[in-house]
């Protein structure tokens, strides 16, 4: 015999008058003398059973009754049509079966501090506004490789644990390495893709990537889920082109498939309608300009001299300026890593982007042209103070049949906390690792 549902809930209405099984859990329950009103959610969907006692067996009927928050159950019910009901469909019931008990589920419909939902993350992720926030991430992911592979880049899986640094020696997970000395968990597979591109032209890395970031911010993870596409013989131009049209393919993707859960999240969808192509740019230059002429416009947004970084309060007043996500380039190459390749008519700047999502989400994408040219390279990485026999191998792709080429990494959550307007990046990944949490 198998215990699988013979109906999802999302497919209900194929099913008007028939006799279903549906395999679940208990997101709500009322009763009403001889009624007992089950709010089923199987996943998919959640729906009414509507359990009365003149129509089930009494052992139907004290299961009923004796269900409680988050216990499973499977019921078997003939479904139908109720203009009332939240989805449009209720199932009259004419057996439920327990399966497993709930008792004191911790989590109760009256307001948690988010400190106790995080202790309990391994329960939150049923509620119905978590439920959307990750099937929404799990549609930008799908989304995000779907597109890629249409355009035709071949995923080339990078490795977690490296030798080496790229994005800073600064925020590197160390581990001991055998007898091989330290290894450290990839804050990018990005060198490793270069790698890959120069083997297939259009390639992408998807996975985990590690910092060891002291900032507890409301933008900064541990460890976070990054996309990174590598494309042999593009330019910086070429590169923003495609990032525009990744990013609007993402989100008009999610506007199509994941209307429900952001109606869930009450996101206001108007500013992700307009996510289309091309998106605006503006040079560092200019940016340091705007901070400049718009003072008091964001706390904490004060001018900076040239060849200082921005803060979150600069990337928000830059963003708010601009109705989609803009390219902000052409940094300052010094506060960039070692590998991007400098502007030809001025090296003090980099051939470089961060895209900004709107509302104050910050850079959602960082991505840059690479230093093709070996000797330059070796300077970059000695220049850095890296060692330069850990990058003999990177060196080698410039040393045999070097291109110009271009790339960039998506922060997964960072993508998904500003498409479903979540202020905090943590509740945007199932189990968030951050300065001061790692459990559960
Ligand atoms: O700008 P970053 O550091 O770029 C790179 O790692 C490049 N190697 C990517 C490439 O060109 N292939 O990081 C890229 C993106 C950021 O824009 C942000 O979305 C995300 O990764 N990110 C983080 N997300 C959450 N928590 C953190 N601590 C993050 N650091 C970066
Ligand atoms: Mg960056």
């Amino acid at each position: 015999m198998s215990l699988l549902p013979t109906t999802s809930i999302a497919n209900i209405a194929g099913h008007v008058g028939q006799t279903v099984t549906l395999a679940g859990w208990v997101y709500n329950k009322t009763e009403k003398g001889k009624l007992v009103f089950i709010q089923l959610r199987d996943g998919s969907g959640t729906i009414q059973c509507v359990t009365f006692k003149k129509q089930v067996s009494e052992e139907s009927f004290a299961a009923a009754q004796q269900l409680t928050q988050e216990a499973s159950c499977r019921i078997i019910g003939s479904v139908r049509t109720d203009e009332r009901a939240p989805g449009g469909f209720e199932i009259d019931v004419q057996e439920v079966q327990a399966v497993g008990a709930s008792h004191d589920y911790p989590i109760s419909p009256k307001d948690h501090g988010v400190e106790f939902l995080m202790e309990h993350r391994q329960l939150w992720v049923r509620s119905a506004k978590q439920h959307a926030l990750l099937r929404v991430r799990a549609e930008v992911i799908a989304a995000a490789q779907e597109w890629l592979n249409s355009q035709g880049f071949v995923r080339f899986d990078s490795p977690i644990l490296t030798a080496t640094a790229a994005e800073g020696t600064s925020n590197l997970f160390a581990t001991d390495y055998f007898d091989l000395g330290k290894a450290y968990l990839a804050q990018t597979g990005q060198l490793y893709v270069e790698a890959g591109m120069m083997s297939f032209g259009k390639v992408y890395c998807f996975g985990p990537t590690f910092r060891a970031e002291k900032s507890k911010t409301r933008r900064h993870l541990t460890e976070f889920w990054m996309i990174e596409p590598e494309v042999a013989f593009a330019t910086h131009e070429d590169n923003l082109v495609l990032q525009q049209n990744f990013v609007s393919a993402i989100v008009q993707r999610v506007l199509e498939r994941r209307g429900e859960d952001l109606k869930t999240l009450e996101r206001e969808t108007s500013v992700l309608e307009r996510c289309q192509p091309p998106f605006p740019r503006i040079s560092y230059d200019d940016a340091l300009k705007l901070i400049e002429a718009s003072q008091g416009e964001v706390e904490g947004a004060t001018p900076i001299p040239w060849g200082e970084d921005f803060g979150a309060p600069h990337e928000q007043l830059i963003a708010a300026k601009f109705d989609r996500p803009v390219f902000v380039e052409r940094y300052p190459a010094a506060i960039k890593a070692f590998y991007m390749e400098p502007d030809p008519d001025r090296p003090e700047v980099a051939l470089c982007a961060d895209l900004l999502a709107p509302e104050g989400y910050g850079e959602i994408i960082g991505g840059s042209q690479r230093i093709h040219d070996p000797l330059l390279l070796e300077q970059r990485i000695r220049d850095h103070g890296l060692n330069i026999d850990d990058y003999q191998w990177y060196l080698d792709l410039r040393r045999y049949g070097t291109v110009p080429h271009s790339g960039f990494g998506m922060g997964i959550e960072r993508a998904v906390a500003w498409i479903t307007g979540t202020r905090h990046i943590r509740e945007t990944i199932p189990f968030p690792r951050m300065l001061y949490r790692i459990y559960p």
